[in-house]
Formats: structure tokens, sequence, C-alpha cells
């Protein structure tokens, strides 16, 4: 079947067509209908279907004959070690780890934080939680102690399952005195907690609070599946908004398992059997889809890599990954790949493995630049997909799906829509504009199963973030334009999200967090392109009256401040003390003028400033920091 006749097939019958992808899952019962619309515009899909997600991510597999198959092979050059674990012993082990859970008190919707590395036990916790039918909610392990106990009080877990540490190049993570950090800040506090002793670093467990992983599973009773209801939250995954309160997207079990399955041959290419990588981390909703959930619910064997693109130990490690396990489909943020030309800009690397296994290399995450594409063509001369989508999302919205035709690749386009999301590009009052024009990304409603229903806890939040501005439209917070064929262009976001190497991040939160100290009066935190990471953070920093402190003292300790709250992932490291903050007549900062500044970019004078020469205290701030201003 062609993509226009796939897509065609979905618009005519969009129930008929989500049905029949569902059949692919094995259902306890299997739903009536597809679409529940009581509540529009809020959606839900499958409600009255029974199904269990672990069920269909491990243990069906092991009842269809893939017992021996290897699940999970955890690649870890930072520890120097590769370890297996097969569909049948991960159904045991997820088994054991969910009896020990039940038998503590987890129970169907209690929520359970996870805060891991890049180790198989996080997707093992993962799963366990799913077999009960708990809620999980997994936090980036470079987030600070802070980031972490909003998520504690927001989501209050009855357990955190948490490991002893981590290891970046070069230093170890100290999770536990983390997550001791954090529990010191929340305000409310888990029944217990459970860590995975790592030997890098043990850490001490408080009696009568913290259990060990092994030795809480001893003499216990194996958990069996759960079945839960189709619009049951499998997790909760937080991300950044335009404050510092993180938002709690939902994720629904029917939804998630039919069209993470739907996805994984359609658009990634893989048949059940085959090795598939996704080099993220379990933390990011590119960690939950696609090293934990879609390869596994599809058949698929997962890589679990604990590494860097670079430096562990070198520029060659993920080509060494995708030759030692036989990846056939492989996914990665371009940022990565900016981070490997930048070590051997002529795939000197490259050359030393036989990567005749590798069948497509998808991006997403933040925009693919076009250099760094023909780079990846260049290097592996196999197609490079672009492909877009968000955490609220969890799968692709717009994508060349190459399992169902091999579509010509436009650069600097992430594709075409996938069956589900009817894409649009609206003007500034909701209308739908023409080919080729710059606007609004937003998809009609309702959005295809498996994205989120609401936000945890904040259904009002939900509305006035994606419903309220374009009445019968999900507002993606991306702006764009499609062109002639359909094919989507992304090229920024309209709020004050920033994409830091591939990690979303909220300007405002780190606002949040300067105008805490003392000595700062007003502050604004923009994203200013960077070579590496896409974007970085700066901050303009205005001091309260009187205070006559050496300036890079201050900043120094904006810098450590942001580091301590949110954590190393913000890489927030540059910081400047401006008299004033150029404003509009009615107050409100003008951040996108001083971006464009920053970025060396021409600019237009906004109508509606107050002072305009505060913009070149701006651009002379900017040039002391060495950037090439624009005007
Ligand atoms: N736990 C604790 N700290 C972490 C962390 C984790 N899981 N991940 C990152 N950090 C820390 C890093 O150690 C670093 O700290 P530092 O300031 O002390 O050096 C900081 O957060 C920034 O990390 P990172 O973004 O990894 O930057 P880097 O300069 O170390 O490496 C790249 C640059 C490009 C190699 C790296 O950003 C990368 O691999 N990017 C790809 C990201 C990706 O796959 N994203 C996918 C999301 S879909
Ligand atoms: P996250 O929720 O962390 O996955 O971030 C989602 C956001 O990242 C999107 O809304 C976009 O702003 C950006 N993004 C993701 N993929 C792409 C892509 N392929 N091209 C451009 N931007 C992207």
């Amino acid at each position: 079947m062609s993509y226009a006749d796939m897509y065609q097939a979905w618009k005519a019958d969009p129930e008929g067509f989500w049905m029949q992808a569902a059949r692919a899952i094995e259902w306890h019962r299997f739903p009536s209908r597809a679409l529940f619309d009581e509540n529009a515009p809020l959606y839900e899909w499958f409600n009255d279907g029974l199904v269990n997600t672990c069920w269909n991510a491990v243990d069906r597999h092991v009842e269809n004959g893939r017992g021996d198959q290897v699940a999970l092979i955890h690649d870890s050059p930072v520890t120097h070690s590769t370890h297996e674990i097969t569909f049948a012993e991960l159904r045991d082990r997820v088994a054991s780890l969910a009896g020990a859970l039940r038998a503590k008190g987890v129970e169907k919707g209690d929520r359970v934080i996870i805060y891991m590395p890049m180790v198989p036990e996080a997707i093992e916790a993962m799963l366990a939680c799913a077999r009960l039918g708990a809620i999980h909610s997994v936090v980036f392990g470079g987030f600070a102690a802070h980031e972490l106990a909003v998520r504690i009080d927001d989501a209050r877990p009855k357990a955190i399952i948490a490991a002893s540490c981590g290891i970046e190049p070069g230093r170890v993570v100290h999770y536990k005195p983390l997550l001791d950090g954090a529990l010191a800040q929340s305000s409310h506090q888990p029944d217990f907690c459970v860590i995975f002793q790592r030997e890098q670093e043990v850490a001490q467990l408080e009696d009568g609070r913290d259990y060990d992983w092994h030795g809480f599973q001893y003499g216990v009773a194996p958990a069996e599946c759960v079945p839960v209801e189709g619009n049951h939250p499998v997790y909760i995954l937080y991300t950044s908004g335009t404050t510092g309160q993180p938002k709690g997207v939902v994720r629904p079990t029917g939804g998630h398992l039919v069209a993470l399955n739907w996805t994984m041959k359609n658009i990634f290419n893989v048949d059940p059997g085959e090795v598939f990588w996704a080099a993220s981390d379990v933390g990011w909703v590119v960690g939950h889809s696609y090293i934990a959930y879609a390869p596994l619910i599809h058949g698929n064997t997962s890589v679990v890599f604990e590494g860097k693109p670079v430096g562990t130990p070198d520029a060659g490690t993920f080509w060494r990954v995708i030759r030692d396990h036989n990846v056939r489909s492989f996914f990665t943020a371009p940022t990565a790949f900016r981070a490997i030309k930048r070590e051997d800009p002529k795939g000197e690397f490259v050359k030393k493995y036989d990567l005749s296994c590798l069948r497509v290399l998808y991006l997403a995450g933040e925009r693919a630049d076009p250099d760094t594409i023909h780079w990846a063509q260049d290097q592996f001369k196999v197609p490079v997909i672009d492909h877009w989508w968000q955490t609220e999302t969890g799968w692709p919205i717009t994508a060349i799906p190459m399992g169902l035709e091999r579509m010509p690749v436009k650069i600097g386009s992430s594709g075409v829509p996938m069956p589900g999301y009817d894409v649009q590009i609206l003007d500034d009052s909701g209308k739908p504009v023409g080919p080729d024009t710059l606007g609004a990304v937003a998809v009609k409603l309702p959005l295809p199963p498996g994205t989120l229903p609401t936000l945890w806890n904040a259904e009002d939040r939900f509305r006035k973030s994606y419903l309220d501005h374009f009445p019968g439209y999900y507002e993606t917070g991306d702006a764009g334009h499609i062109d002639e064929d359909g094919y989507l262009y992304i090229m920024a976001r309209t709020d004050d999200v920033i994409n830091v190497a591939g990690h979303r991040l909220s300007t405002g939160g780190m606002e949040e967090v300067l105008a805490n100290h003392p000595d700062v009066a007003e502050c604004a935190v923009i994203g200013v392109a960077d070579e590496l990471k896409g974007n970085l953070p700066l901050g303009f920093i205005c001091l309260t009256k009187g205070v006559n402190r050496p300036h890079e003292e201050i900043t120094r300790e904006c810098v450590a401040m942001i580091r301590d709250q949110i954590g190393p992932v913000a890489a927030f490291k540059l910081a400047c003390v401006v008299d004033r903050l150029p404003k509009t007549r009615s107050g409100k900062i003008l951040r996108a003028t001083m971006v464009r500044i920053a970025n060396g970019e021409d600019f237009k004078m906004p109508a509606t400033i107050d002072d305009p020469a505060i913009l070149d205290e701006i651009a002379d701030a900017l040039k002391e920091l060495g950037y090439p201003v624009g005007r």
C-alpha cells in the first residue's frame, strides 16, 4: 500500500483504521469502538477495552515462541560491559519486581517515580509498574534534586525506584543523594523507596524507608499482568512548558500500545526479531517510546546504550554498537551527529566498521540542519529520515513511512503527516493558510490514539496550553509551513521552550530561578543558536538598585543556581548584567528580538517598543560575550 492510499484509508474511515490496527494487540477484552468523543474537545480511545502493556511487551512474546530471543541489549561503554536479556528472562525479572512492589502495597492507579540511568533495570521498573497497572513517572537523571522534588509533589508516588548512581564521562552522578535531597524538599513522601545498587557507588539506605532492589524481591511471589481499561494511564512524563512547573503528560494504555506497534513497521521499517536502537535516554519521550515500549511491543530487540556519541571512548562508538548488535534501524538526535562530525569530519571512524546491516537512519528531537543530514547521507549511504513529534504525542506526527513506501526525502522537511494527524498551518486568527506560508502548526482534533488526553491533575492547563487558542485544533507550539507536496517544515517554537542538545527546556523556568537571586531585580533568558547543541540558554540580568558587587561574581552565582536547581542538563553557562531589558510599551520583554540580535540576524524594530536605545545596550552586552550581533 502506498503512503497516499494509507493516509486516505485513515481519512475515509478513522474508526475502522484504528480498530484494525488494534487487532495487532492482545486484549483481555477487545474494545467495542475506537474513539470516545463524549467529552469533546477532550478525546479518549479504546476506553472499554481491557489490556495490559507488560503482557503485550513481554509475556505474549514468550507465549508465542520468542522466549529465547534477546529483548534488551545493555551496551555500556562507561562501565565497559555488554549484557543481554531474553524475553523469557525479562518476563521473570519483571514479574518478580512487580510481585515485590505489590507485596509492599503498590496497586493499579498508584504512581511510582523512577529515577535511574541507562540500565535495563530502568526498563524493568517501567514494565513492572505497567504489569500492575501502576502509573510510572520517569525523571531524567540530568535534573537536579529540586526538579525531582517538584515532580514528586505533583505525582504523589507511593514508591520511588532509583539507582545508587549513574555514570557520566569523568564523574559519577550521585542519584541516591539527589533523591534524598529531593525528599528533603518535597512535601509529599512515598511509602518506600527501592534502590538498585550499582558497584560503581553503593548508596546508604535509610532503615524502614529504603529497600535494596534484590533483597526486597526475595521470597516474594511473582505478579501476573493486571488488565486495565484502554484509557487507564500507563505513565506520566513531565515536560517543559512556559513556566517552572512542568506539565505532566498522561499516556493512555490502549492507544499507546496500538499506535506504537503500528509505527515500528510502517515508519521504522523493522520486522519482529530485528534489532532497533534509539540512542536517547529513558528520561525522555524518545526513550519511553523507542527504547522501552515500541520495540518490545513489536517483538524487536532494543539496545539500551549507556554512553555518549563522543568520548566513550571515541567518535566511533555508535558505529561499533550498530555493527556489534546488527542494528537495522537507528534513531538519534542531530546534535549527536554534530558532535561526531566535529571530531571526525571525514568519517575515518565510520570506515573502520562494516555497517551493511543498517537500513535507515532516523533523526528527531530538534531541527535537523541540512549540513548534518548531508554528512550522514554521505557517510552511511542509507536514507536519513527527519521526523517530528513531541512528548505530548508520543509518536511521530510527520515522517517518511519507510516500511510503507520509500518516498522522496526533502532536506529541511520533517516529512508528511502520519495517519491520525491532520496537520494544518494557521494564521494568527486561526484560519488555515496556503502552501509555503509560515504559521502556527496545529493538528485538527481529535488527536490519534496514544497521544495525551489531558495533563496530570491539570485539565484547565491542558485546555489553556493546547486547545483554547485555536478551537477545534491541538496547538503544537511549533511554527512552520507545508509545501505543495504536503511536506512539513518545522522552523521554530512559538513559545519560550528551547531545545538544548535535543533536550526540551523552559526559559521561563530558568527565569524563575534567577529571579530568586537576592541581587536580581529582573531577568530574561533566551535561547541562542549554537553549532553543537542547536540552542544554548543565555541570561540577561538587571540588578537591584544599590547592588555594587562585581558582575562576574553575580553571574557566576546565577550559573550555579540554575545548575543546582534545574540541573546540569540545562547547560546554562552564559549570563550578563545589563541596565535595562527591551520591552513593549505594555511591559512585555522582547525576547524574540533579543534572539535575532544574538544570532546575528536582521530584525525589524518592533513597532510597540518602549525605548529602542535599549537594543543597542543589549547588542553591546552580547558583543562583549563574543556574539556577532545583528541589526
Ligand atoms: N545524568 C546526569 N547528568 C547528565 C545526564 C544524565 N543522564 N545527561 C547529561 N548530563 C549532564 C552532563 O554530564 C553535562 O554536565 P557538565 O555540565 O558537568 O558537563 C550536562 O548535563 C550537559 O550534558 P549534555 O547535553 O550531554 O552535553 P555534553 O556537552 O556533555 O555532550 C553531546 C554533548 C552532544 C555529546 C550530548 O549532548 C549528546 O549526546 N546529545 C544527544 C542527546 C540526545 O540523544 N538527545 C535525545 C533526546 S531525544
Ligand atoms: P520533546 O517534547 O522533548 O520531544 O520536544 C518536542 C519539540 O522538539 C517539538 O515541539 C519541536 O519544537 C522540537 N522537535 C522535535 N523533533 C523535531 C524535528 N524533527 N524538527 C524540528 N523540531 C523538532
